[in-house]
């Protein structure tokens, strides 16, 4: 209960408050945090991790030395990614007791859901949380860049009753994971393709997941939570869920005829369409450009995939009619003609996106944690004041 001038003084508060700091519904255009990892020029469709544009690096870098230079801010030397890969390849292994304890996940499950379980259950075995030693810091980037594939893998394997396939050491990275999914050595274009998808789906600025690793991580709790609550951010269709409903999308148009009625019900209905669209790029998505190049040389080499002519159609289309609004695909657009070309299920595609993306989260948990103040954000209230408990026999 508060006075008549304490009621006064407090709405001239809230009001002087919510004049300052003006609302904005999903934070559009407000910085969260500063950073040096990554920079986006959604005008001209520019993506640079640590100052090096997206397109060289798809083109010169591997997964792992990209890995290295989000998460310590450099290129690292040839002695130092041998000596980071090496840590990687021998941390692949899922304890016994983890893998025993997938068993039990439902088989109908979303394989989003059980690596977001199975990567917070590793801070189970590795409590130790001394966030000031460099060395606890390798040690856990090691393991989560080294165990998430591993058990995106071993997942899609149990639930179809099989025991999971261990880790090639002898493997590199992204042929290691396709070796995993696929019980087969993977064709070196295919690995190269993956592990060029890895780089491009690695590091995005402040999306939502990485938004999500950041707050998780200004707590100072186990960086395992860290990447389990950006797991779970991740896994909504708005987010990288989108990628999987882009094929679906496609299957559903058809053919090339069906694409304009298609596009035309969505807009007359204000349907958002699948893999177009983005808050920050206004232009066509530049790992749109490198996944639909990539995609090209999959099909040049293993066949061709009938949905490609109806992506290219359903391109053309949107371009003309909500281009000027600056929607435009965006990467899930072609993302899922790569990964179907390489044999990876439909549903484990968002994971596929995070097995990557680990590596930014990673990048941000260690860049939070090095100058940390915890997230604690105001709200614009909008409830009522004044009202008085009712006893439940008198509502
Ligand atoms: N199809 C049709 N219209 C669209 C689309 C789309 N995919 N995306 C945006 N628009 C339109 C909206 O209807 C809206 O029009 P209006 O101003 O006339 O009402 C305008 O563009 C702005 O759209 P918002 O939803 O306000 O844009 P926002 O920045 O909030 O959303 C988002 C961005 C979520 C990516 C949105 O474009 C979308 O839902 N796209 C489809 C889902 C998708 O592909 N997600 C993957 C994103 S990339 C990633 O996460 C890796």
């Amino acid at each position: 209960m508060y006075s008549d001038t304490e009621e006064i003084s407090r709405s001239v508060k809230d009001t002087a408050m919510s004049i300052a700091c003006e609302y904005k519904s999903g934070l559009e255009g407000i910085p969260a945090s500063q950073s040096s990892i990554s920079y986006i020029d959604g005008h001209k469709g520019v993506l640079e991790y640590r100052g090096i544009p997206i397109e060289e690096l798809a083109d010169r870098s591997t997964f792992i030395e990209t890995t290295y230079l989000l998460i310590w801010g450099h290129l690292p030397s040839a002695a130092e990614v041998d000596a980071f890969e090496y840590e990687i390849s021998h941390h692949r292994r899922i304890k016994y007791k983890i893998r025993r304890m997938m068993e039990y996940f439902p088989e109908t499950g979303h394989p989003m859901d059980a690596l977001q379980s199975s990567a917070a259950a590793l801070g189970l075995f590795y409590a130790r949380r001394a966030l000031d030693d460099p060395q606890y810091i390798r040690s856990a980037v090691v393991r989560l860049i080294a165990k998430i594939p591993s058990m995106v893998a071993a997942f899609n394997l149990m639930r179809k009753g099989n025991d999971a396939v261990m880790p090639r050491d002898d493997l590199d990275y992204a042929a290691n994971f396709l070796y995993m999914l696929t019980e087969s050595e993977p064709d070196p274009l295919a690995a190269r393709v993956f592990d060029v998808s890895l780089i491009l789906h690695a590091e995005h600025t402040m999306n939502a997941s990485t938004f999500s690793a950041r707050v998780t991580a200004s707590t100072l709790t186990d960086p395992y939570a860290v990447i389990a609550s950006a797991v779970g951010t991740l896994a909504g269709p708005l987010h990288g869920g989108a990628n999987e409903e882009v094929l679906d999308m496609l299957e559903k148009i058809g053919s090339v005829e069906n694409v304009r009625p298609f596009v035309e019900d969505c807009i007359a209905r204000k349907a958002k369409i699948m893999g177009f669209g983005h808050r920050v790029y206004k232009v066509k998505d530049p790992r749109a450009n490198i996944l639909q190049s990539l995609a090209e040389k999959l099909f040049d080499k293993f066949g061709h995939d009938k949905y490609y002519a109806i992506a290219l159609e359903l391109e053309k289309q949107i371009s003309e009619k909500l281009g000027p609004k600056g929607i435009y695909p965006n990467m899930d657009f072609y993302s899922g003609l790569v990964y179907r070309k390489l044999g990876i299920p439909r549903d484990l595609f968002t994971p596929v996106f995070a097995i990557a993306r680990v590596a930014g989260w990673l990048a941000h948990w260690k860049e939070q944690i090095g100058e940390n103040r915890i997230y604690r954000p105001t709200q614009v209230y909008t409830g009522e004041h004044n009202m008085h408990y009712i006893p439940i026999d008198k509502r």
